[in-house]
């Protein structure tokens, strides 16, 4: 059985209550399902699974309607089932997107059912999840009428995973869970990933790194194996990903590959891999004929290029535009897309500016089948950031907000900190751009070719995420992904039910440690004045963004014996000026500048008076300090539920916070001490500085 391997996440199915139990019988004890495709294998496995867990016994699956049965449910299209032709209207069905369905209880024939309808096998696969969710949440389904459409076309989780090595650049939770050197032998976890994307609504999956070539940083450890990531692209690689592709394809997923910029040159020796070379071009539609042939539904390439070491257009003097141009000519004829990061590194003193000033020049000059993925902040995933400023300037520009699932720079693997608040906090953002209410989120929506892209969370770790809490990181980046409209109180409670069960106590306990947990990440990793950088990078080997050095990264907090912060103003950097007037305003000035982001844009004196009367240095001090109180309060909650959470899981979590409390105290330590050090300011309330030698450790070197 797998779920001793490893965890089966929110997809538990545990017996309901007495509650619904009867009606839920009723309804769901006899399935109808349609026949014939992939996706449609997939929802009747998933209906045996689900409805054998919260039922405790196994549905019996029909081909036609069970006259003799009091109810049952119905799965298929209106076309292919007369009896869901009956019961819906046929044109409502037909005007959903793809990926779209409806939910309906209904009486027929005197029987009392439930319909899953959709115009696409994949509708189907994302209701039948949906119906599951709303019994595992304990929700009455005798009077159902829901319709669903995926606000954001394209939802897709991105892999940092290195192939034939099986590490993963940024991943807490062990190995790659793709085998590269077994496939095309495939493995039943793939088809429980498959299951937890879909369950979510993720519709594509990018199997491999960015850092498709040995970065020059990673070069000691990462790819000695010799076959890095553009080896996918091989007849042997393609022979793999063809494998893989079999049982996403299942769950409606489609599959990606990041691919290295320079790969007629890796591959097969060409000395150029300039975009405006023909035999470059040549070379691109050929090899798009070749993934086509062995992955008929292959979604397209995604691109890093120019940054920390990849090759790019740059390398012929040609833009990105120019340079993301050439891959979507040759996918067009296929139907692929090329998603083309915005995360480019230049000359520019603040990087901030950067993406900005990369493309936004470059607007409407990409191909309609280019998406542009910028990452959610201007600098890269920082516990806090403001939103990037891209979102309010590329209108001819299809865009795709870039989260990070992993938790790279909060906590990785250890600590609890769930992102479903910071990337509402993104996705709600006004830009103003078309006058106010204009939100980022729907910058993404709408469009074929925009979308939402999650930096993956999972390894072969049974806990797939390397903490059972940051299981909801996933959870949620798929439910936000489907809708952001949701409220993060929603996305929470769900995924508590499907992970711990409905006990009140325990649902409240940990949506409330959940909820607390992000805002005390950012008091004691950055102060909570918008400061980022503040952590340990140091040299390839050991880097390791975890723990914290604020000292080794002057440049970009702009720490100094009279003040801290960097000037992003108009007179400063400029980054504000990239922003609409309106919100450009708002930040540019001191006074109304929110104080969470306020050291992002404004490099302040020490005392610098707060709109509370309090000081800059002494509110970096209180927040430290309260962050390490909130983290010490998260797990008294936790160990609340000693007897009511599994030992398994218990301990798991308990262990995890205990090095949490440890951990935020050495960050604010290390924070309140530097601070300290140039400031030449006590803290008032007689903390700092440090009563103990700081307690600062060396970086860990694992
Ligand atoms: C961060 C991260 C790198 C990653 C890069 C990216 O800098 O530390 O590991 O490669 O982002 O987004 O490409």
């Amino acid at each position: 059985m797998p779920s001793e391997a490893y965890d089966d996440c929110w997809l538990r199915y545990e017996p309901v209550g007495d509650e619904h139990h009867d009606s839920y019988r009723t309804r769901c004890a006899n399935v109808y399902a349609s026949v014939g495709s992939p996706e449609l294998s997939a929802v009747r496995d998933e209906l045996r699974r689900g409805i054998s867990g919260l039922l405790g016994r196994e549905p019996h699956l029909w081909q036609h309607p069970p006259r003799s049965a009091a109810g049952f449910l119905a799965v298929g299209t209106p076309e292919e089932m007369a009896m869901i032709a009956d019961s819906v209207s046929i044109d409502r069905v037909a005007a959903l997107d793809d990926g779209g369905f409806r939910i309906r209880s209904v009486e027929w024939e005197g029987a009392d059912c439930v319909v899953v309808t959709a115009s696409t096998d994949r509708g189907l696969v994302y209701g039948t999840f949906h119906l599951l969710r709303l019994m595992t949440n304990g929700c009455p389904i005798d009077d159902l009428d829901v319709t669903e459409e995926p606000a954001n076309h394209e939802r897709v989780i991105d892999h940092w995973d290195n192939p034939f090595r099986r590490s993963v650049e940024r991943g807490y939770a062990g190995p790659s869970i793709f085998d590269w050197e077994r496939l095309p032998n495939l493995r039943e976890r793939y088809v429980d990933y498959a299951r937890l994307l879909a369950s979510v609504g993720i519709n594509g999956v990018v199997f491999n790194n960015v850092n498709t070539k040995i970065p020059d940083r990673a070069s000691a450890n990462e790819f000695v194996s010799g076959k890095a990531g553009w080896q996918l692209l091989t007849e042997d690689g393609l022979e793999r990903v063809a494998a893989l592709a079999s049982v996403f394809r299942r769950y409606g997923v489609r599959p990606y590959l990041s691919v290295n910029y320079a790969a007629p040159m890796l591959i097969d020796d060409y000395d150029t891999a300039d975009p405006l070379d023909p035999d470059v071009e040549e070379w691109w539609e050929r090899k798009a004929e070749e993934v086509y042939d062995a992955i008929p539904d292959f979604g397209g390439f995604l691109v890093k290029a120019d940054s920390e070491g990849q090759n790019g257009p740059y390398d012929y003097g040609r833009t990105h535009a120019e340079g993301a141009n050439l891959l979507a000519r040759a996918l067009a004829p296929h139907g692929g897309r090329v998603w083309w990061r915005a995360f480019v590194y230049a000359d520019h003193d603040d990087r901030a500016v950067q993406a900005y000033e990369t493309f936004e020049p470059l607007n409407g000059e990409f191909h309609d089948n280019v998406t542009l993925q910028v990452k959610n902040g201007p600098v890269d995933f920082q516990p806090r950031e403001p939103v990037s400023t891209l979102f309010g300037a590329m209108d001819e520009t299809d865009l795709a907000c870039e989260l990070q699932v992993t938790q790279e720079y909060t906590g990785q693997g250890v600590h609890t900190c769930y992102l479903v608040p910071q990337w509402k906090e993104v996705l709600d953002f006004d830009t103003h751009v078309g006058g106010e209410g204009s939100p980022t989120k729907n910058v993404f929506s709408g469009s074929e070719g925009a979308g939402i892209a999650g930096v993956g969370v999972v390894g072969e770790d049974p806990t797939w995420t390397g903490n059972y809490l940051s299981q909801a990181n996933l959870y949620g980046f798929g439910r936000l992904a489907w809708n952001p409209d949701l409220d993060t109180e929603t996305i929470t409670d769900e995924w508590v039910r499907g992970t711990f069960g409905g006990d009140p106590a325990v649902v409240d306990t940990i949506s409330g440690i959940l909820h607390d947990s992000w805002p005390a990440t950012i008091d004691y990793e950055t102060g909570g004045l918008g400061l980022i950088h503040m952590m340990y990078n140091g040299e390839a080997r050991l880097e390791n963004h975890y723990d914290p050095s604020p000292a080794a990264w002057p440049g970009y907090h702009g720490t100094s014996e009279d003040g801290i912060g960097i000037d992003r103003t108009s007179g400063g950097s400029g980054y504000v000026d990239q922003y609409y007037e309106l919100v450009a305003e708002i930040y540019d000035d001191p006074e109304t500048c929110p104080e969470e982001l306020l050291l992002f844009f404004h490099h302040l004196p020490w005392e610098y008076e707060l709109t509370d009367g309090t000081t800059v240095v002494q509110r970096l001090y209180d927040n430290c300090f309260s962050g390490v109180e909130m983290v010490r309060d998260l797990r008294e909650r936790w160990r609340a539920l000693a007897d009511t959470v599994d030992d398994r899981r218990y301990r798991h979590v308990a262990e995890r916070l205990d090095e949490q409390v440890v951990q935020a105290e050495r960050w604010r330590d290390t924070l309140v001490a530097f601070f300290y050090e140039h400031s030449g300011i006590p803290d008032e309330h007689g903390r700092v500085p440090l009563a103990e030698p700081n307690r600062v450790v060396p970086p860990r070197e694992d």
